[in-house]
């Protein structure tokens, strides 16, 4: 059995006693209304990574949403893997559609990110998808073929087993435009037939694949409900205590 995640990212938002007591909010009613083997994640800004953890990894797990892929060094700015993970983190986004777009990301320097969440004992939150006008022209296979191929498939098998896939087409981030259950469950079942051909089938079985772009209480059900979606990445909705936490309870339904 493949590992249910719900995962939140909280983006470039919340001063950090707003962080702290959202986050408090959020273990104390994942704690009291959890009844299922789900995993709640929250990737939070870097200010609050060591406060939260202080407040219970053991309840919910903790990412960063992004890294720096040298070791450590002259790079003003940046914060490294060993640095997330020597605070308690377990997870760390990687190649968000924000990071690839506004920071000029490339599939090459995710690629090196990966390999250095992974070399730390990160557990990468890889992320995939494509545009509004991939969608249209019907090119997103082949786009999506591709950012997993530059991204993800230099790793061994070994390593390739602990990396978790999110897929956000980018026109349902943050849009309210989220993809029809039909249409993201035939874009996990193709990513997951991918890994199968490149790996093998345990593997591809294995792989917890995460869908995001406007995922909400409302739609989350029938998004998890699909045979190849293992749960949601989350933005605005992980804003908000009660969403959240009602979109990690989908799985006990
Ligand atoms: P959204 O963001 O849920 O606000 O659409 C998802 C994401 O960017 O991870």
């Amino acid at each position: 059995m493949r590992k249910k995640i719900v995962a939140g990212n909280w983006k470039m938002n919340l001063e950090y006693a707003e962080g702290v007591s959202l986050f408090s909010e959020i273990v104390n009613m994942v704690r009291d209304e959890r009844n299922g083997d789900q995993l709640a994640v929250i990737c939070a800004p870097f200010i609050h990574l060591n406060s939260l953890v202080q407040l219970g990894t053991d309840v919910v797990g903790i990412g960063a949403q992004n890294c720096h892929q040298k070791e450590s060094g002259a790079y003003t700015g940046e914060i490294s893997a060993k640095m997330i993970k020597s605070v308690g983190c377990g997870y760390v986004i990687i190649g968000h559609s924000e990071r690839r777009q506004y920071f000029a990301e490339t599939d090459e320097l995710l690629a090196e990110k990966t390999n250095i969440a992974l070399a730390n004992g990160l557990v990468p939150l890889f992320c995939i998808g494509e545009t509004l006008d991939e969608r249209n022209n019907g090119s997103y296979f082949e786009v999506l073929k591709t950012q997993l191929e530059k991204g993800l498939f230099g790793l061994s098998a070994e390593d390739f087993a602990k990396v978790v896939i999110a897929y956000e087409p980018v026109w349902a981030i943050g849009t309210g435009l989220t993809a029809t259950a039909e249409q993201a469950q035939e874009v996990h079942a193709f990513i997951r037939k991918e890994i199968a051909a490149k790996y093998d089938e345990a593997i591809a079985d294995g792989t917890t694949i995460l869908y995001g772009g406007s995922c909400n209480p409302k739609n989350a059900a029938e998004l998890f409900a699909q045979p190849d979606i293992d749960g949601g990445l989350i933005g605005g909705a992980s804003l908000k205590s009660r969403d959240f936490v009602d979109i990690v309870k989908t799985f006990n339904a």
